[in-house]
C-alpha cells in the first residue's frame, strides 16, 4: 500500500474506538459522567454602607458592591434562580477599622444588618459568613498582632465572638477563613454553649497564601492596607499532604463542610480531601480566577461563557459538592434557560 495514500475509514483494525460514544449529542449526553446543577452554586457578594447603590468592583467585571437594601434584592434573586446559598463579604468603612478589628464584634455592623435584611427578604436562602478579622483591621491581617507576629490563641478567642455575633444575626453557616489553629473547635464549642448547635461550620480547611486573591482585596479595601503577606497562617502552595492534616483537624473539631481555596489551581487538593474524608467538599473559585476568565473573554481571546461552564464542570469532576463562584447568577440563568 502507498504509505502516503488515503486510508479508508475502518481500515485500522481497532476493537476499541472511544470516539464512537462521542459521535452525536444524544450519545454524549448519555455517557456524561458529571452534571452541573444550580444546587452546586454558592454566590459570594460584597456589601457596602448606603442605600440603593451598586458600586462596580474595578478588577471584577460584572461584580458590584451592594448596599444592604440591594443585598436583600440579591437574596430574592438567588431564591428565584434556585441558588441555595450566598456568602457575604463586607467593605468596612476605613474609619471603623482598627488594630483589633473591633467592628467585627459590633452586633449592628454591616454584615449583621445585611444578614437580617436578606433573611427577611428570602428566608429560604442559606447565608454564609466569613469569619476572619481582615475586613475590620487597619493592618489588613486576619488576626490580632503583636508587632509583626499574628497571635493565634488570642485571635481564636475573638473569632469565636465574631462567629457568635454573626450567628445571632441570622448566619446559617459560619465559614472561618482565617487559618488560625484550633478555631473550628473553639467556634463549635462557642456556638453550642450559646444554644446555636444548629448553625453549620464550613471550614476553609485548605486555604493557600495565593496571588489569586488580589481583586477580592480591592473589593473589600484591604489590598493597600495589608502589611507584608499571610504566609505565617495561610498554606504554602507547594504543599498537598499538609492539606490533609489541616482537613483532618477541622473534621475532628466539628466542621460540617470542607472548603479548598483557590479553586482551579488546587483541584488535586479537592480530589484528595473528598477521597480521604468523604465530607461535603467545596471549592472557592476566587476573585483572580474570575477576573482572568473575564479579562481573556473581554479581549476576545476565549469564549467567556464556555470557559465559565467548563471551569465549573472541572470542580464537579474533581469531586466537589459545590463551588463558591462569582459566576453563580450568570450560570444559574444559563442553566435555567437550558
Ligand atoms: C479573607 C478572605 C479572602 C478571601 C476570602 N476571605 C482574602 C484573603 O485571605 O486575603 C478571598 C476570596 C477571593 O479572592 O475571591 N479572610
Amino acid at each position: 500500500r502507498d504509505p502516503n495514500g488515503p486510508i479508508a475509514d475502518g481500515a485500522l483494525d481497532l476493537p476499541r474506538r472511544l470516539r464512537r460514544n462521542r459521535r452525536a449529542d444524544w450519545s454524549r449526553r448519555l455517557v456524561r459522567e458529571n452534571e452541573l446543577s444550580v444546587n452546586d452554586l454558592i454566590w459570594p457578594i460584597f456589601v457596602i454602607e448606603g442605600e440603593n447603590v451598586r458600586e462596580p468592583v474595578q478588577a471584577m467585571p460584572g461584580v458590584e458592591r451592594l448596599t444592604v437594601d440591594l443585598a436583600a434584592r440579591a437574596a430574592e434573586e438567588a431564591a428565584s434562580l434556585g441558588i441555595p446559598a450566598i456568602a457575604l463579604f463586607p467593605f468596612t468603612a476605613p474609619e471603623l477599622r482598627d488594630p483589633t478589628g473591633s467592628e467585627a464584634l459590633n452586633s449592628d455592623n454591616l454584615v449583621c444588618r445585611a444578614l437580617k435584611a436578606m433573611k427577611a427578604a428570602a428566608p429560604d436562602v442559606g447565608l454564609i459568613t466569613d469569619v476572619a478579622l481582615d475586613p475590620f483591621t487597619s493592618h489588613g491581617h486576619d488576626g490580632l498582632m503583636d508587632g509583626e507576629r499574628i497571635l493565634n490563641d488570642a485571635t481564636v478567642a475573638v473569632l469565636v465572638r465574631q462567629a457568635l455575633t454573626q450567628a445571632e444575626a441570622g448566619a446559617d453557616v459560619i465559614a472561618p477563613s482565617d487559618m488560625m489553629d484550633g478555631r473550628v473547635g473553639a467556634i463549635r464549642a462557642g456556638l453550642d454553649d450559646a444554644g446555636l448547635s444548629h448553625v453549620q461550620i464550613m471550614s476553609y480547611a485548605a486555604k493557600y497564601a495565593s496571588a489569586f486573591y488580589g481583586p477580592f482585596r480591592d473589593a473589600i479595601g484591604t489590598r493597600k492596607a495589608l502589611i507584608g503577606d499571610k504566609k505565617t497562617y495561610q498554606m504554602d502552595p507547594a504543599n498537598g499532604d499538609e492539606a490533609l492534616r489541616e482537613a483532618e483537624l477541622d473534621v475532628a473539631e466539628g466542621a460540617d463542610m470542607l472548603m479548598v481555596k483557590p479553586g482551579l489551581p488546587y483541584l488535586d487538593i479537592v480530589w484528595r480531601l473528598k477521597e480521604r474524608f468523604g465530607m461535603p467538599t467545596y471549592a472557592y473559585q476566587v476573585s483572580g480566577e474570575y477576573s482572568m476568565i473575564c479579562a481573556a473573554a473581554d479581549n476576545g481571546w476565549i469564549d467567556g461563557e464556555l470557559a465559565m461552564v467548563e471551569s465549573l464542570m472541572a470542580f464537579k469532576r474533581a469531586g466537589a459538592d459545590g463551588v463558591l463562584t462569582y459566576f453563580a447568577p450568570a450560570v444559574a440563568k444559563r442553566l435555567k434557560a437550558g
